[in-house]
């Protein structure tokens, strides 16, 4: 099934709908290797039987209540060292897609899950391909919970559960994360470079605040600065600037 999108200019202009797939990102990846796809394709579907999460988790959503979709970009534009920012502009545009169409107010907990009221609300996986210096290739995968009543995990919600709404996922939610995102990512291949990192920085989560974490097998407490010029967290560690990659950090409360 095909759809098109008519707010955004070009993300979504090709859209593929699949009933079930494995994982939105992995089918589209297989499509855009496979065929000279245009960039802002997208492949979403209402059911994935491995879906992807970040650090080599997996994703479950239920059948038919949210939002799983992928989308191409090429950014050419960016070396392999500003591949985050595909990361920040994505949250960013998740945030914006909350408060438009719920009108609630999000978070980004680093580096780009998005939180309502401390509790999840949407993960992102951005998996790109690089070829000698630049991004040829980049999936951006997002799975927002809509219109789930209940989860199994501790600390996720959903759009419904947070304001007792059921919403379209289709022609409202999906089609204002295509524009959102086709804004933030018009704004990155423009150079926006220091606007972006400073709305990111105005939206993460604990960002001041004395929280608990753990890395290396050691609690800590410290507080969130922001993240530096290769996407690390930096956090004041007892007076002492510390930063992390991805995997080296855990938020405990
Ligand atoms: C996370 O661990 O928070 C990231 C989860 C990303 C899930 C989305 S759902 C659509 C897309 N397809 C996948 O297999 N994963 C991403």
């Amino acid at each position: 099934m095909h759809k098109i999108f008519a707010k955004p200019l070009f993300l979504g202009k090709k859209a593929v709908f699949l009933p079930q797939c494995h994982s939105t990102n992995e089918e589209l990846s297989h499509l855009v290797h496979a065929s000279n796809e245009p960039e802002g394709m997208v492949l979403y579907t209402d059911y994935q039987q491995r879906g992807k999460g970040q650090r080599g988790n997996g994703w479950v959503s239920e059948r038919g209540k949210n939002v799983l979709m992928s989308v191409f970009l090429k950014p050419t534009f960016l070396s392999p060292q500003q591949q985050f920012f595909l990361n920040l502009i994505s949250g960013l545009a998740v945030v914006d897609v909350i408060k438009r169409v719920a009108k609630k107010e999000a978070v980004l907990k680093w580096p780009n899950d998005v939180y309502v009221n401390e509790q999840k609300i949407t993960g992102i996986l951005v998996e790109s391909n690089l070829l000698g210096n630049k991004i040829v290739q980049a999936i951006v995968g997002i799975g927002l919970n809509v219109n789930q009543a209940g989860f199994n995990v501790p600390n996720a919600t959903s759009l419904f559960l947070e304001t007792g709404e059921k919403y379209d996922r289709e022609s409202v939610v999906m089609e204002y994360v295509l524009l959102y995102l086709e804004k933030w990512y018009k704004s990155l291949k423009s150079g926006n470079y220091a606007a972006i990192l400073n709305e990111y920085h105005k939206l993460l989560m604990w960002r001041g605040e004395l929280r608990s974490f753990s890395a290396e097998g050691r609690e800590f407490q410290g507080e969130i600065v922001g993240i530096d010029a290769s996407g690390r967290l930096a956090m004041n560690v007892s007076g002492h600037l510390k930063y992390f990659n991805i995997k080296e950090v855990k938020f405990l409360g």
